[in-house]
């Protein structure tokens, strides 16, 4: 199994070490295209092997996409993070040349590739993806849902004062401050509705929270979050690479589900070996569905700023 991650920065080569210590991988790939830079990532991280106990072979490359070839997966984190005040929506005029390119490249070299887009504004980036490179709607998948979903269960575990491990929440939607949808009402600690055991409005809170998680991050660290973005990517990889057929909220090109058409936005997917195996069509509520109409034209709305 060959996984190239694009973009060595700190999503980048998290994404990478997360990848290595998982062991499931025989190679990762680290492309940037500063010169040395994804070279000294993948060099100071296979210094880890011997103590994180991984076989995975990590090797550095600048901006050669002839070592990517043959590559089973491609994530791409290439592009600038925001700043504090920013919204991921303004990325979107240096990142889009970026992805369109990079996207490009990869499946140049790797024509079964599976890509996994994580650069901002994702929803938008991996609706690019698919205008460039014309692949199956199984094999682009766009990272968010199962960031903001890691990011929903810490806040609904700091709510109802229980251990991470007994929490399960999903978030749906666009990847973006005002376009989330933290689904609070299926939010359960062990199998029991979290309504139960807190009030309405402290779950109110708990969704309003999430929606700004990683703005609250990006203001506390002055530049976008990693660990958590790099850890749930390489969840994606993994359920692909392992052919786990795990339940993610992923962004993928929707045609008719959910009543929406002709964008990429998050909604729960089946992840497999062939990428997208299906998308879950859940019952929402009448709030819900509203939310996710209304996240789905800021979308659009975004989608239409690409030249
Ligand atoms: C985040 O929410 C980078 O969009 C990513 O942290």
């Amino acid at each position: 199994m060959k996984v190239t991650v694009v973009g060595a920065g700190a999503v980048g080569a998290s994404c990478a070490e997360y990848i290595a210590i998982k062991n499931f991988a025989s190679e990762v790939v680290l492309l940037d295209i500063k010169e040395g830079f994804a070279e000294g990532k993948a060099m100071d991280l296979m210094q880890t092997a011997s103590l994180n106990g991984f076989d995975t072979k990590i090797t550095g490359v600048t901006n050669d996409y002839t070592k990517t070839a043959g590559s089973d997966i491609a994530v791409i984190t290439s592009g600038i993070p925001r700043k504090p005040g920013m919204t991921r929506e303004e990325l979107i005029g240096i990142n889009a040349g970026i992805v369109k390119s990079v996207s490009a490249s990869l499946v140049e070299h790797s024509p079964n590739v599976i890509l996994i887009v994580v650069s901002n504004p994702m929803d938008t980036m991996t609706y690019l993806a698919h205008k460039e490179t014309g692949l199956p709607k199984n094999r682009i998948i766009g990272m968010g849902g199962a960031l903001d979903s890691a990011r929903f269960k810490y806040r609904l575990a700091e709510a109802l004062e229980a251990p991470i491990s007994d929490v399960d929440g999903m978030v749906i939607g666009g990847h973006s401050d005002k376009g989330m949808v933290p689904l609070t009402r299926l939010a359960t600690r062990n199998s029991v509705p979290a309504s139960e055991f807190i009030s309405e409005e402290r779950l109110e809170q708990v969704l309003q929270d999430t929606k700004v998680g990683g703005a609250t991050l990006t203001g506390l660290l002055g530049t976008s979050a990693w660990y958590a973005p790099g850890a749930a990517v390489s969840g994606l990889v993994q359920a692909i690479a392992c052919d786990q057929k795990k339940i993610f909220p992923c962004s993928t090109l929707l045609d008719g589900e959910y009543g929406l058409s002709d964008l990429c936005i998050g909604v729960p997917v089946v992840l497999g070996k062939n990428g997208i195996e299906k998308v879950v069509e859940i019952e929402l509520s009448d709030k819900e569905k509203a939310a996710m109409q209304e996240s789905a034209e800021g979308v659009k709305a975004t989608n239409s700023l690409l030249q």
